[in-house]
């Protein structure tokens, strides 16, 4: 099954309420980034948007935290609404990534792990028993609207390979950035199952047109 997951990174914030419905029922989660000016160079959203977020709509919200020392905020992200926390294994130390993950975990929160490109596969392996899903960056954080870099297909198949030969719990695998009808077929052949897309969605008039092609979209 894929999930797709629009990011709303590229919507209109100024009508956050009805972008966001304009994707419900057709995406499976909404997918949040909360960047700090610190972990990447550019400053989202944050936790009241969030609280808002919870408040106006049921949907899903997997939340893409690009921040120093997470560590510090896990908590508070759960508490304003988060359903799943995603944190960065650059952007702490191991001791403070466990510790981290086993916060969201204490808020009966799921949680993930995130990657930058540069980041290789064995880098991951003390955490994979420990999350919920694995989130592969397939462009620099930071910014909506870049291109997918495709030598991270590789790494792709790898984690997918790892979850099925250790049938861990760990068995969502997130593909973000530069995600369109040509890359999708890509990623989703290789293992990924949770396809975000910021452009490729609200960047289209017809979001639930757009969402049909990301999930339908296959290799020619
Ligand atoms: C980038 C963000 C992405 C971004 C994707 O750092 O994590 O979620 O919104 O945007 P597109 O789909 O336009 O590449
Ligand atoms: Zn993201």
């Amino acid at each position: 099954m894929i999930r797709i997951a629009p990011s709303i990174l590229a919507c209109n914030f100024t009508e956050l309420k009805k972008e966001v419905d304009s994707v419900r029922g057709s995406a499976d989660w909404l997918h949040v980034d909360v960047m700090d000016g610190l972990f990447v160079p550019n400053i989202s959203i944050g936790l009241p948007v969030i609280q808002s977020l919870r408040k106006a709509t049921d949907m899903f919200l997997d939340v893409h935290l690009m921040i120093d020392r997470p560590h510090r905020y896990v908590e508070d992200f759960c508490a304003a609404g988060a359903d799943m926390v995603t944190i960065h294994l650059e952007a702490d130390q191991p001791q403070d990534l466990i510790d981290a993950i086993a916060a969201v975990r204490a808020q009966k929160k799921m949680v993930g792990i995130a990657v930058k490109p540069r980041t290789p596969f064995v880098a991951l392996v003390p955490y994979l028993e420990l999350v919920d899903m694995v989130l592969v960056m397939t462009v620099e954080p930071g910014f909506g609207g870049q291109s997918f870099m495709a030598d991270q297909l590789p790494k792709i198949a790898h984690i997918a390979e790892d979850m099925v030969r250790h049938t861990s719990k760990c068995t969502l695998l997130e593909v973000d950035g530069g995600i369109d009808v040509q890359t999708a077929p890509k990623v989703k052949k290789v293992g990924a199952n949770v396809l975000v897309a910021g452009s490729a969605v609200f960047g289209k008039a017809n979001r639930r047109a757009a969402i049909k092609a990301l999930r339908e979209a296959e290799d020619l």
